[in-house]
């Protein structure tokens, strides 16, 4: 990847990107942007006036660090490094070997990496961005608007996630207008996210190198490309995290992706057919929905099993207003369509529960998953 500035031939896009990269460039404020995976709220990594803004406009914890956006290496190098001059054969002195293989196959893309703070007399990070980290976080995009509007304002954008803190991440510029109308100056509407979940977040640093927020790409890629020596810090995920301990990766304590609905996610365990998978549902259905007062309207977001499935095998005495919709017929699909999906049953259907059958934790499924359990919290159902 040569880092060339992509294509823009709508002359209304170019003058969007231009106004956007002059925020970005030339003040304190905040943009949101498209990128392949959500949107992102984007303020210059250099300014610690941005950062604080952007923390701000999310209502986010300042101890959750920030990555960095760039669109190409060079730009890493100059900005971030500080570094001018380099010739073309040291463009990778600043990237430990350990992620070579990953960035020459998946940059532009979906792939997180952390990188050691350089040296505070080269270095021009704003300290908020990493929240107090001896590393901090880069990618490159592929989003021809997101590496753009990089491009033009040459300047490294931290940019978390577009959403409220706390909230599912926004794969629409409606959701993040919904989350920040009236708090930052200018959305960017580059239509729907394609992938749907976050970036990879890696951290080749340590030993053995951990994958340590699964996303757009999976474990089997960061294997087959990265080396086998790649491992899933999944475990660590697991363990319950107090508010006060230092973590690896700091989201993971935080509440997240939550509606305002409850949400009961369906563990997969078995496989089994279709008629009887139905039926241990409409038992989960009966036990669950029994002692919530005041149910009107409940969602059930499908993947497979539960497809298609009668609002009247549910519920014969049509007690409640029942939607039934699929989230799609793969784990891109599901991917792609998750955020949306939530979103769409709480904010616009306004249901008071949202039950969601899940899918194996293989391939796009462990990012899947991991959003969708901190969606449901601890209402985790075997299924
Ligand atoms: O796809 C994405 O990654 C999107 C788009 C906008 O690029 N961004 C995004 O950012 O998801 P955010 O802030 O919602 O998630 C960043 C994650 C958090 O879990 C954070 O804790 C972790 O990356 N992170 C950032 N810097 C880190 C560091 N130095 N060490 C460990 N984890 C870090
Ligand atoms: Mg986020």
């Amino acid at each position: 990847f040569d880092g060339s500035l992509p294509v823009i031939s709508d002359p209304g896009t170019k003058q969007a990107l231009l106004e956007a990269a002059q925020i970005i460039r030339d003040t304190d404020e905040t943009v949101a942007f498209p990128t392949e995976t959500v949107y992102g709220l984007g303020g210059s990594s250099l300014n610690d006036q941005s950062v604080r803004n952007i923390y701000k406009a999310k209502n986010r914890p300042s101890d959750n660090p920030l990555i960095s956006h760039i669109s190409s290496i060079d730009q890493l190098n100059r900005k971030i490094y500080s570094e001018t001059g380099l010739d073309s054969s040291d463009i990778l002195k600043n990237i430990p070997p350990s992620y070579h293989n990953l960035i020459e196959k998946l940059w532009p893309g979906p792939l997180t990496i952390l990188l050691p703070v350089p040296p505070s007399n080269i270095h021009t990070l704003s300290k908020l961005t990493t929240a107090d980290q001896p590393t901090f976080a880069v990618r490159i995009p592929s989003d021809p608007v997101a590496r753009a509007l990089i491009a033009l304002s040459d300047t490294p954008i931290a940019a978390p996630s577009a959403n409220a803190s706390t909230r599912p991440s926004p794969t629409l510029a409606s959701h993040v207008y919904h989350d920040l109308q009236g708090k930052i100056p200018l959305i960017l509407d580059g239509g729907a996210c394609k992938v749907g979940v976050e970036s990879t977040v890696v951290d080749g640093l340590c030993t053995p190198p951990l994958l340590l927020r699964p996303g757009g790409f999976t474990y089997e890629d960061i294997v087959t490309i990265g080396g086998p020596f790649w491992k899933d810090c999944k475990v660590e995920n697991m363990k319950t995290i107090k508010a006060n301990e230092k973590v690896r990766t700091p989201g993971m304590k935080y509440k997240h992706y939550a509606p305002s609905a409850k949400v009961v996610l369906l563990q997969p365990t078995k496989d089994d057919d279709a008629l009887e998978k139905q039926k241990a549902f409409r038992d989960i259905f009966r036990r669950e929905t029994v002692e919530i007062p005041n149910l009107q309207k409940i969602a059930v977001l499908t993947t497979k099993y539960l497809d298609g499935i009668s609002p009247a095998v549910l519920d014969d005495r049509k007690k409640y207003e029942l939607l039934v919709k699929t989230l799609g017929q793969n784990g891109e699909e599901i991917q792609a369509n998750l955020f949306a999906a939530l979103r769409e049953v709480d904010e616009e259907d306004k249901v008071d529960l949202i039950f969601v059958e899940g899918i194996p934790e293989e391939d796009e499924g462990l990012a899947v998953m991991n959003r969708l359990r901190k969606a449901a919290a601890n209402n985790c159902i075997d299924f």
